[in-house]
């Protein structure tokens, strides 16, 4: 419950994303004021953003139902077509993951998101004819870690098209020292900026590094959290000071020793490591490349001296 309780319900309760709130709280109001549903909304961006908890406060602030689902979990349209037609009026249907719908089920969306209609095929062979039933009209929000997956068509149907972009320190802590006060636990303002700097830009991990500096703080402490007691406990977890975790490190070493920091294909580096590419791609590099660890070029991706410095090590005379 707890773990639930974290994520904000209300946009007012919602930190950052300043330019994505101020528009989303138009929007909602225009469609309740037209008592109409709100524009479809595709959200994007990487994991751990918020994208989930937007479309849960969506759904609360338009005071409709929310029905949750992902790309992967829509085998077949005909799983789509029951979820369309359980919706009410106004509804928020969230399809996470929207990239990986099979192409047979995008196009039941189509014209479900286009007209709120249905079609249905009846029969088979030279007497096969299409049905089209109505849909309650509702809003679809969709979410991806990567809008340049999405099918042009897909893309081009949602009315509001937002990009999530990495927190920055300052609300990180926010949202630390807020989620310290839902647990009833004391954090000292340094400690929470702690906290905030080693978490990637990224509110999902704030929380996660939160919690267990709770723990050390319970076990090794009295409690409370200072910023002794958060230090220990991040490199217990052997976060680094900007962040960076074993994978990151494995990742940045095996470019600069294997492939003299770079240019190296993403497939190799991933390869070399052990790891998929999707999940380096996604999770892993934009991260990086934010800090300016990471380089992409059309040869490959390339380590920069910024890296080389954090890791201690000679920058090469040729970069
Ligand atoms: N918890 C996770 N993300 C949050 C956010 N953006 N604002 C407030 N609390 C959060």
């Amino acid at each position: 419950a707890v773990e639930l309780s974290l994520r904000p319900r209300y946009l007012a309760e919602y930190i950052g994303q300043n330019q994505i709130k101020e528009n989303l709280k138009i929007y909602i109001e225009a469609a309740k004021m037209r008592n109409e549903a709100l524009d479809h909304v595709l959200l994007y961006g990487p994991p751990g953003l918020g994208k989930t908890t937007l479309a849960n406060i969506i759904a609360n602030e338009l005071g409709v139902n929310l029905r949750t689902t992902s790309g992967p979990a829509i085998e077949r349209p005909g799983d789509l077509a029951a979820l369309l037609t359980n919706l009410q009026e106004g509804d928020v249907l969230f399809i996470d993951e929207i990239h990986r719908l099979h192409r047979t089920v995008e196009e039941v969306l189509y014209p479900a998101m286009e007209d709120f209609a249905l079609d249905i095929m009846i029969g088979k062979g030279p007497s096969a004819r299409s049905v089209r039933l109505d849909l309650p009209p509702f809003t679809l929000i969709g979410a991806t870690t990567r809008a340049g997956l999405l099918s042009a068509p897909l893309r081009d149907r949602f009315g509001v098209v937002s990009r999530l972009e990495f927190y920055t320190v300052e609300e990180l802590s926010y949202i630390v020292s807020r989620g310290a006060d839902i647990f009833g636990i004391d954090i000292i303002g340094d400690a929470a900026d702690e906290i905030a700097l080693r978490s990637r830009g990224t509110p999902r991990i704030a929380n996660r590094l939160l919690k267990r500096v709770r723990d050390f703080a319970q076990v090794r402490g009295d409690g409370h959290i200072t910023s002794d007691i958060a230090k220990d406990a991040l490199q217990m977890l052997q976060v680094d000071p900007m962040g960076l975790d074993l994978i990151d490190h494995k990742m940045l070493r095996a470019m600069i020793t294997n492939f003299r920091g770079g240019p190296v294909g993403l497939d190799t580096i991933a390869a070399t490591i052990g790891e998929e590419s999707q999940t380096i791609e996604d999770v892993y590099e934009p991260y990086l490349l934010q800090i300016g660890y990471l380089q992409r070029t059309p040869r490959g991706r390339v380590v920069t001296p910024a890296a080389y410095q954090h890791l201690g090590l000679p920058i090469p005379a040729d970069s």
